[in-house]
């Protein structure tokens, strides 16, 4: 029978379908596995549900010698060597689609959260240090009528721009080419980063990591946007040089973030836990019930899709 290991437990609804399908094995801990038990587990398996905090390399590859495919619960797969898995004719699967919108609206969450000081206020309020109304107390910044940068304009970079729409915001974006459709309903216009940069009061990352995009952000781009402006990563962390960002928030060259990834996760700077003008979140952008539920029902799709003879219907190494 066809033998699937699941390296973190996921949704029952994911599981419940494997199981009329294959033999399921899941890691019984809730944490994740060492380097040395994920190995040991994956070696007889001919799938495996992978996280985002694993790597999946030649070694993985090397050591699972019955491998056909590899589902990752995420839709970032910068994980994964992918030309390792293509070249022994792995299928890579990702979670497209299915936790677009949890993750743009998280990104709204740390953008309004950082634009009106939320956690500062709600920290300030339960310390007892409420005393009454008072005109100065936790001004931020307002939202409505403002420029919103979108940097890289995907699934989730427009499902971000356009949850704007009630807030009447200029919308600049970039992108690898412009997206005829999504301007026509957005009315965003297709600019080059440092435009971008200098021109918005909002800049959020919804690029993939590539070698390409690594430090994408760094103390130039830093220097680029406005002292006012607002910084949120939902996407991967080391897109953005967090040391940079660190010295960005305590010298106010800008004025907030909104962190919901870092440069070495799980690791955080330890400066960014000190600071007020930033918001910080553990990788909760995919986090709700409902994208979590249909993110495990699509990595048992992928599998079975595969234990029928079909291409898996989110392949990401065509
Ligand atoms: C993903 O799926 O890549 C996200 O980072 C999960 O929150």
């Amino acid at each position: 029978m066809f033998k699937v290991y699941v390296t973190r437990m996921i949704p029952e609804e994911g599981i419940e379908l494997l199981k009329k399908y294959c033999e399921v094995e899941i890691n019984p801990e809730d944490r994740p596995l060492k380097r040395e038990e994920l190995l040991e587990a994956i070696k007889d398996k001919d799938a495996v549900v992978t996280q985002l905090n694993e790597k999946v390399d030649a070694e993985f590859f090397h050591t699972a010698k019955n491998l056909k495919i590899v589902a990752n619960y995420a839709v970032g797969f910068d994980n994964i060597d992918l030309k390792e898995a293509t070249k022994r004719r792995i299928y890579v699967t990702n979670t497209p689609d299915v936790l677009t919108n949890a993750t743009a609206e998280l990104a709204w969450a740390l953008l309004f959260t950082a634009a009106r000081r939320v956690v500062e206020a709600d920290k300030f309020t339960r310390e007892g240090k409420f005393t009454g109304w008072a005109p100065n107390l936790f001004l931020g910044k307002a939202v409505t009528g403002k420029t919103l940068g979108v940097i890289g304009a995907g699934r989730i970079g427009q499902a971000f721009a356009k949850m704007s729409k009630g807030f009447e915001m200029k919308i600049l974006y970039t992108a690898n080419t412009p997206k005829e459709e999504f301007e026509k309903e957005t009315g965003a216009k297709y600019v080059d980063l440092e435009t971008l940069l200098k021109e918005s009061d909002f800049v959020s990352i919804h690029v993939p990591l590539t070698p390409h995009t690594r430090h994408l952000i760094g103390e130039k781009e830093l220097k680029l946007m406005k002292k006012t402006a607002i910084l949120i990563n939902t996407a991967r962390g080391p897109v953005v040089d967090e040391k940079a960002l660190v010295n960005a928030l305590k010298n106010k060259d800008i004025y907030a973030a909104g962190l919901d990834v870092y440069e070495k996760e799980p690791e955080i700077t330890e400066e960014l836990k000190t600071l007020d003008n930033v918001v910080i979140l553990p990788h909760i952008g995919s986090a709700t019930d409902e994208a979590r539920r249909d993110m495990a029902v699509l990595v048992a799709q992928n599998i079975i899709d595969v234990i029928e003879g079909r291409t898996p219907r989110t392949l990401v190494n065509k």
